[in-house]
């Protein structure tokens, strides 16, 4: 058998190394770490994007009782955004998280659930989206959501 070599190159930075927007971005989904409902993890998320418009749209993980009715941090903000901004492009993705003892150190990375999602919305308007993964230790960046999810199923996949 073959083997097909599939390899990926994220970034690596701090912050004061990225943009302007990339940076205000970073802080949005920092501050939507405090909008969390997260009583069962006690692990608040935050999500920011920014729209091709310039509109930056903030989501945080919601928890329920009934753990599978809670939703992700990165799925609000892209729901709530898509729902008030149908023909919006999404062009930058951050997330921050926090636990008991503060911000995380390392960053974290969105849930398969998310990933597909994200890569709808890169299908939905043929377009990348950077992705921000903010840890008190550095940024991970990521020019495209496929470089987290290899192979892909998207629409086209079913024709
Ligand atoms: N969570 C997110 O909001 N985003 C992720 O990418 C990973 C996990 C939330 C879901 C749940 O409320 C908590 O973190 C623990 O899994």
């Amino acid at each position: 058998m073959k083997t097909i070599d599939l390899s990926i190159k994220i970034g690596f930075c701090q912050l004061d190394e990225l943009s302007e927007d990339e940076q205000h971005l970073i802080q949005t989904a920092i501050s939507a770490t405090g909008n969390s409902y997260s009583p069962y993890s006690k692990f608040r998320v935050g999500a920011a994007l920014l729209l091709a418009n310039g509109v930056e749209v903030m989501g945080a993980n919601q928890e329920n009782a009934a753990f599978p009715s809670g939703l992700c941090a990165e799925r609000s903000a892209i729901f709530a955004a898509q729902s008030t901004y149908p023909d919006q492009p999404i062009t930058l993705l951050a997330i921050a998280a926090a636990n008991e003892y503060g911000l995380m150190r390392d960053p974290i990375v969105p849930c398969g659930a998310c990933r597909q999602v994200i890569l709808e919305i890169e299908s939905r308007y043929n377009q990348p989206i950077r992705i921000l993964l903010y840890g008190t230790s550095g940024v991970y960046v990521i020019d495209t959501v496929k470089d987290l999810l290899p192979l892909q199923f998207v629409g086209e996949s079913m024709k």
